[in-house]
């Protein structure tokens, strides 16, 4: 059976990829956010994933206000990377996990999650960035299987909601009859608000709490709080944190906090990173 080798959470702002196109690494502004990443590299040397399942939020690239599907997954042979206008050059294609993919749709569908199903699919920074910070040096050398949770526009999944999707998911991969390691990426947070008249907010403390809260056998803090309370806390944009919480639940039992990292800010977000194995 397939096995979930671990799990990594990680901020997914788009001016990362300016800094990656232009080599800023270790340019002191950079450097505290990149050299998070260096315990994970060594990590991932060691488990080799062959599959990245990524919970991360669409923003407006492949839905828009029109049609925004609350929970979304990819079923496709593979994912453009499209232009968002921000200046970094495009990933090429990522290649898509068909075979989990449909395992994931079946068993999440049975398990009453009604998940829009997505065989073409175009994939914006909150999915390309993260992978390329996880393998910076190659081109993506794992398959994919993207889950878009909308965080745009109300009304949101509830935290709770994405916890349970993310036991589900969980599941559907260790019931799937294969060989391959898969890793589990959630993208977003931490708190951060682009618009309006608290545009800047942060909230270290909340981001500390939570980041603690996942390190333990049961992560579920976020879920007494609704969507709103979330939104209080940690700012509109700082909702992305629904991620963390749904690509967390895939482990169970206990886990080992295999690195974390927080820096504020990275542009106008709270960044951090964590990343977790099955004990
Ligand atoms: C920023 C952060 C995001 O998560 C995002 O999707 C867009 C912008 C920012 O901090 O600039
Ligand atoms: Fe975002």
């Amino acid at each position: 059976m397939a096995q979930i080798v671990g799990c990594v959470n990680t901020s997914h702002v788009p001016s990362i990829g300016k800094a990656l196109a232009h080599g800023l690494q270790q340019d002191p502004y950079w450097a505290p956010f990149f050299n998070g990443f260096h315990p994970i590299h060594a990590w991932l040397d060691e488990v080799k994933p062959d599959v990245a399942v990524v919970f991360y939020n669409d923003h407006g690239l492949n839905f828009f206000l029109d049609k925004m599907p609350t929970f979304a997954i990819g079923a496709g042979k593979q994912y453009v990377n499209g232009d968002e206008g921000w200046g970094a050059p495009n990933t090429p294609p990522f290649t898509g996990e068909e075979e989990l993919s449909w395992k994931l749709v079946n068993h999440l569908v049975d398990h009453d999650f009604d998940l829009t199903i997505c065989q073409d699919m175009m994939v914006d920074h909150a999915f390309a960035l993260p992978l390329k910070l996880l393998f910076p040096n190659r081109d993506c050398p794992v398959t994919v299987v993207p889950i878009s949770l909308n965080t745009v526009l109300y009304p949101f999944p509830s935290a709770r909601r994405c916890a349970a999707l993310g036991r589900n998911v969980g599941e559907a991969i260790r019931a799937w009859d294969s060989d391959k390691r898969v890793l589990v990426v959630g993208t977003g947070g931490l708190s951060h608000q682009l618009e309006g008249e608290r545009a800047g907010h942060l909230n270290p403390e909340f981001d500390r709490q939570f980041m603690d809260s996942l390190t333990q056998q049961d992560p579920n803090w976020l879920t007494q709080f609704s969507s709103e309370d979330i939104i209080e806390q940690v700012g509109t944009a700082g909702l992305e944190i629904i991620m963390w919480i749904a690509a967390r639940n895939t482990l169970q039992g206990p886990v080992r906090e295999v690195s974390r990292n927080y820096h504020v800010p990275i542009s106008n977000t709270a960044a951090g990173t964590q990343a977790y194995a099955p004990l």
